[in-house]
């Protein structure tokens, strides 16, 4: 199929979790032909991340990859990531806030409380277990993806919603302030 069509909050599959995928389903054509679709509708809209329902399909499947991202300069580079099945543990108290936006979320962007460490387990394409700690400002990336695939978008995680602002409100008011923060972070933790 290629480069799918993005669904946008209001549509019902962004609110509905995602459900397991089996390990005989995760080899099959279907589901490697799906993943080959997420990766390139993600590089298309030149997303961070991408989850299943956010093209409108319910399997528990989503990817990540950030190398010079212009919609967020400040990402330290992630490899392409494709993550089946993740849960998300949040380790110790420790939050950063962070300015996220979403291709689900069309000119929006928001200040969202984030655990600075989680351990990550999930599979896979091949289906080899992954289980590893993911600190700093890369940890929000992977906990804005696996809110989607529970059904949930960052709007919910704002707590002061006088941060929300448009793309543009954002680089005339906010980017200075916010980037500054966010590059500290990633000199503190390296990623
Ligand atoms: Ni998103």
């Amino acid at each position: 199929m290629g480069v799918r069509t993005v669904v946008h909050v209001g549509h019902p599959a962004l609110r509905d979790p995602t459900r397991e995928v089996s390990s005989e389903e995760l080899a099959s054509e279907d589901v490697q032909g799906f993943i080959d679709d997420l990766i390139e509708t993600m590089r298309h809209a030149k997303g961070a991340g991408l989850a299943a329902n956010q093209v409108g399909d319910d399997r528990r499947i989503c990817v990540i990859e950030v190398q010079d991202n212009p919609r967020y300069p400040y990402k330290p580079p992630i490899p392409l990531t494709v993550l089946v099945n993740p849960r998300i543990t949040l380790l110790g108290e420790e939050r950063f806030y962070n300015y996220e936006g979403c291709l689900s979320v069309p000119d929006l962007r928001g200040v969202v409380p984030r655990a600075v460490r989680i351990r990550l387990q999930a599979l896979d394409r091949t289906g080899s277990p992954v289980d590893e700690e993911i600190v700093g400002l890369s940890a929000g990336t992977y906990q804005h993806e696996c809110d989607h695939l529970d059904g949930r978008v960052f709007l919910d995680r704002v707590e002061d919603t006088t941060t929300l602002t448009t793309w543009d409100g954002y680089h005339r008011f906010h980017k200075e302030a916010f980037e500054s923060r966010a590059r500290a972070l990633v000199a503190r933790f390296g990623s």
